[in-house]
């Protein structure tokens, strides 16, 4: 799989552009502000449906314009598919999927796997537990076809539920185990999904654990899921238990939706014990492990972003970083400031140079 032809228009500082990317290696470079994180970004909205700078989407429509939009054509197994995107102030967002607009963001993400690699990704080490659930839930999604049904039902449950429980005073939970009718298919759900999360979990901790070692071999990684809930507990029991808290609260306590995952390395928790390089090549390491699995489980490539490659990464783990993703067939995108920062990058005869200058990309 790999994107053939990307179109913007009126995306952040860029006006039009236009180019045709390589199936393998896409080096992008410019100075500061060019437009290098913009094309990603793009690339990010027809791959995941949202950006990854903004949840503002009106913020990626160019200052000067009403509506912004996004072109790509992709090839899969011979076949060619065009997606698309629009942003209006006025109408919001529009996706298409080979002309024909679609109301499900779902059906666009479903189709172009995308992986990120940004200066902000040690986010999924140091950051809130929700980027953790979202790393694990990818690549359950895009291998797994019930899962994402099962999860945007347990949502829907979820939110009937707490909007229940808002309803009544922390000392009437007799009354509100009567009317709860969410409980037996909110545990059903939950437990279901947490029972997918912790499969992809333990294969995810086999690939970790090999890529890791290639670059510490003296250290041990362990990714710990933490189901959220009391552990040896069914999930319907923890919620009953936890009636009186959550009528207090006003929402559910209990459940995947409260999940998170934890990284122990040799024995210590990571976000405490590795430098900020380290936590950077460890995400790396993340990301690459779901990219080889998804390959591996389906053999769907995907496409692989890097922003801002020379951000605390040294040259050998650049190298070595860039070398496993295109192993993996993905096709890769990274952003540089200047060509000096990937000097091994001219060993590669599959690539394509561009370079992004006054609000153009521009093909070496
Ligand atoms: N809505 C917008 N309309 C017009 N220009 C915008 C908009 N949002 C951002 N910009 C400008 O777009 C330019 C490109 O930003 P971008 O972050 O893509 O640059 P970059 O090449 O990644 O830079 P850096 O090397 O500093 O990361 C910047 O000058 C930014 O101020
Ligand atoms: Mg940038």
């Amino acid at each position: 799989m790999h994107i053939t032809q990307i179109r913007l228009t009126n995306f952040r500082n860029f006006s039009a552009a236009d180019f045709s990317p390589h199936p393998k290696l896409n080096f992008i470079y410019g100075t500061n502000g060019a437009g290098k994180s913009s094309i990603l970004e793009a690339i990010h909205v027809l791959g995941f449906g949202r950006s990854f700078r903004t949840s503002k989407s009106d913020n990626f429509i160019n200052q000067q314009s009403q509506l912004a939009s996004g072109y790509c054509q992709f090839e899969n197994e011979g076949q060619l598919t065009k997606l698309g995107f629009s942003r209006s102030i006025k109408e919001g967002n529009t996706f298409s999927i080979n002309g024909e607009k679609t109301k499900r963001i779902i059906d666009v993400v479903r189709l172009l796997p995308v992986q990120i690699f940004t200066p902000q990704s040690s986010d999924l080490i140091l950051g809130a537990p929700l980027g953790r659930r979202r790393y694990i839930d990818w690549l359950v999604f895009h291998v797994e076809q019930q899962f994402q049904f099962k999860n945007s039902r347990y949502q829907n449950c979820l939110n009937q539920r707490n909007a229940l429980l808002k309803q009544f005073d922390y000392k009437q939970a007799e009354q509100f185990s009567l009317q709860d009718v969410w409980l037996n298919q909110l545990a059903d759900l939950g437990e279901s999904i947490t029972s997918y999360r912790e499969s992809y979990i333990s294969l995810l901790n086999g690939e970790i654990s090999a890529l890791y070692k290639q670059f510490y071999p003296e250290l041990n990684i362990v990714l710990r899921y933490n189901t959220g809930w009391e552990k040896n507990v069914p999930l319907k029991d923890s919620l009953k238990k936890r009636i009186e808290r959550d009528l207090f609260r006003g929402s559910t306590s209990s459940g995947p939706h409260k999940a998170d995952i934890q990284f122990i390395v040799d024995g210590k928790n990571a976000a405490e014990f590795l430098s900020r390089g380290q936590l950077r090549l460890l995400v790396s390491i993340l990301l690459l492990a779901e990219v080889i699995l998804l390959r591996n489980l389906t053999n769907k490539p995907c496409i692989f972003l890097i922003d801002d490659i020379s951000a605390e990464l040294d040259e050998v783990t650049r190298e070595k970083f860039i070398a496993t993703v295109l192993e993996q067939n993905a096709q890769v995108f990274v952003t540089a400031i200047e060509k000096s920062q990937l000097p091994f990058i001219q060993d590669y005869n599959n690539k394509k140079v561009f370079h992004v200058k006054h609000d153009h990309v521009i093909e070496e």
